[in-house]
């Protein structure tokens, strides 16, 4: 029996990749799964699913983990596969799924076997996550026709020959949505986290408020969600808008009731994916405030922020000394923790602006009472007492870095984003630590050239994403949870663009956080990447191709001192083609020579696109030469 491993394949691409010749060839059988497996096994045939296949499952409860396949591949297939109880020996043409009676230590809790032979299909695993999980790989294993929205006919619906052996290599797995600053209905959130379990992603963190919008239904705090939940409309550059005008009505904005929040837990749920509600305290707090002022220091009146440059300096921090703060956050998280069933409550915790607490008589009074010295220590006295409710609640407690500031409370665990320093500072203290660094995590920051790329702030490009490891050099792996990608909303008005931004820079944080680090290799994820976007075309789900654009860097020339562009790409295989001459390149004109390029006399811009043999992968894009300057 002819065998291909997949690691001879990798192989292949390193050498074809160190002999200069392009890996766009080797793949074409290799099935394309993100994150890649553990072990996989290409083996020789392949199964057809047809009308007559059959699924055996091995105890009912697998049946919501099979009926969420079946509801995934009828769409385009037509087929409603039958359910049995249980096999008989030598039958063919079935699909079956087992829970193990005996604990397979290999897969633990997440991982599972596929084993895709010619008669059958069939999947182990302890939990029936790991089935969920086994689900996923196969339904990448299926053509990528599989994913369309439309009945497809005249399709063989063949699955190649694999045994795979898989699990993660860390228990959190997460991707951030902030629903603040611009509102996603329950059908869209439903819609990403649809997209995360393609991607075996395991946590959604539920960025629920924040200066721009309330989002959840709190009973008996009405204010919240007809007040805190709505905004006047605008629309362009968030953060530059007009402030509200007097008599201007607050119509834009939403929330979900407890009703919703419970359908979409349990949407999660289903697909393996917990939900991690943020309430951000005590700043970030101006929808809050704007429905009850008296808990902010100075009891100002305020509209919910509709995108504007703040009113005053942050006056969206809560008064630590009122003790209004303390019930309302009781009634509050007491409310969230019986809504999410999961461990974890996200206090927020970022970003606080502290100068209201240095004049306010009740904050001061509180640092005088507990011997505070600094306006740090009063924010870890602060998320102390967050703690005590949370935990009262049954819950434990997660907020962002700046909780470890002035002492970190006793059992709180640590959301790492301003570099990796809070999370090695928190694991040392032998505190749990999701990592979610800005500048590896981050999907709101630019993908590609600002120059094409829809506004925002700062740059993370994919190879970013994917050349990060969450385990920093000398720190305990035990207390790193995981990693997330964060999708803050500023610049994302709606489910496209929040898209755009998260696909495929999430694909690589999946396969971060699942494939063990000695199997990572970027040649050999872009090319599963490219493999996967007709997936994400069939299933009408928008993705970046910004991976394709040439890096567009200033440099001076070493001897003369003149300004030069370096050009890059990430991607391998491309070639870069420019001019100076204000036309626009294309591939029969010069390529880059791999080294800087002095502008000629009296040109004034550059022009650069990228290919791919006759093939153009990326939009022109057009710097001028002073452009270029500000890019040292
Ligand atoms: C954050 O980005 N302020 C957590």
């Amino acid at each position: 029996m002819k065998k291909h491993l997949f690691r001879i394949s990798r192989f292949a691409i390193l050498l074809l990749s160190l002999t200069g010749i392009t890996n766009w060839v080797w793949g074409a059988d290799t099935p394309a799964i993100i994150p890649k497996p553990v072990s996989l096994e290409l083996l020789k045939g392949s199964f057809t699913l047809n009308p007559k296949t059959v699924c055996y499952l091995s105890q009912d409860s697998l049946l919501t983990d099979w009926n969420i396949f079946q509801k995934d591949i009828f769409k385009a297939t037509g087929f409603t596969i039958p359910i049995k109880g249980s096999s008989r020996p030598h039958e063919k043409n079935i699909i079956v799924l087992h829970t193990l009676t005996q604990l397979d230590t290999v897969l633990g809790k997440e991982g599972y076997r596929l084993w895709v032979s010619p008669e059958k299909v069939e999947i182990w695993a302890n939990t029936s996550a790991g089935i969920f999980y086994g689900l996923q790989t196969l339904l990448q294993l299926l053509p990528p026709e599989v994913e369309s929205h439309e009945h497809i006919t005249g399709q063989s619906w063949t699955i190649p020959c694999v045994r795979i052996t898989d699990y993660p290599r860390f228990q959190w797995r997460g991707l951030m949505l902030d629903v603040s600053r611009h509102f996603f209905t329950k059908q869209e959130v439903e819609a990403y986290i649809d997209e995360m379990a393609r991607f075996k992603f395991n946590v959604f963190h539920w960025h629920l408020s924040d200066d721009n919008g309330w989002r959840i239904e709190i009973k008996g705090l009405a204010k919240l969600t007809s007040v805190g939940a709505w905004r006047v409309s605008r629309t362009g550059d968030f953060g530059t808008f007009e402030p509200p005008q007097p008599g201007e009505p607050a119509n834009d904005g939403g929330y979900y009731t407890q009703d919703d929040i419970r359908e979409v837990v349990a949407y999660a749920a289903q697909r393996h994916i917990t939900i991690l509600p943020e309430i951000d305290v005590p700043a970030h707090s101006l929808a809050l405030i704007a429905s009850y002022p008296n808990l902010s220091c100075t009891g100002l009146p305020y509209a919910v922020n509709p995108g504007s440059p703040f009113y005053r300096w942050l006056d969206n921090v809560l008064c630590t000394g009122n003790d209004s703060t303390y019930i309302v956050l009781d009634t509050i998280f007491a409310q969230i923790a019986r809504l999410f069933p999961d461990p974890y409550i996200h206090v927020g915790g970022d970003e606080a602006y502290k100068g209201f607490w240095a004049q306010d008589p009740r904050d001061q009074a509180v640092m005088k009472a507990h011997g505070l010295h600094t306006l740090e220590e009063l924010q870890s006295y602060f998320e102390k007492r967050v703690e005590q409710i949370v935990t009262s609640h049954g819950k434990k407690m997660i907020g962002w870095d700046e909780i470890l500031e002035g002492g970190l409370a006793p059992e709180a665990a640590v959301m790492s984003w301003r570099g990796i320093q809070g999370g090695i500072a928190a694991a040392q203290q032998h505190h749990d630590v999701v990592m979610s660094p800005w500048g590896h995590c981050y999907l709101d920051l630019y993908q590609g050239d600002p120059l094409v790329e829809p506004k925002t702030y700062g740059m993370l490009r994919l190879d970013s994403c994917y050349l990060y490891d969450p385990v920093p050099p000398g720190v305990d792996s035990s207390y790193i949870l995981g990693i997330q990608g964060n999708l803050w909303t500023e610049h994302v008005p709606n489910l496209r663009h929040a898209e755009y931004m998260t696909w495929p820079r999430a694909m690589a944080i999946a396969e971060v956080g699942w494939t063990p680090l000695a199997e990572k290799n970027w040649v050999d994820f872009i090319h599963r990447v490219e493999a996967l976007f007709p997936r994400l075309d069939a299933q009408q789900v928008k993705y970046s191709t910004s991976m394709y654009q040439p890096i567009i860097q200033a440099v001076r020339d070493s001897l003369t001192a003149e300004l030069e562009a370096k050009l890059s790409t990430q991607v391998p295989g491309l070639t870069i083609y420019y001019s100076f001459d204000g036309t626009n390149p294309d591939n029969f004109y010069p390529a880059y020579p791999g080294h800087p390029l002095p502008f000629p006399k009296g040109a004034t811009e550059l022009r650069v696109v990228s290919y791919r043999g006759a093939q153009r992968m990326s939009p022109i894009i057009v710097i001028t030469k002073d452009q270029l300057r500000q890019r040292f």
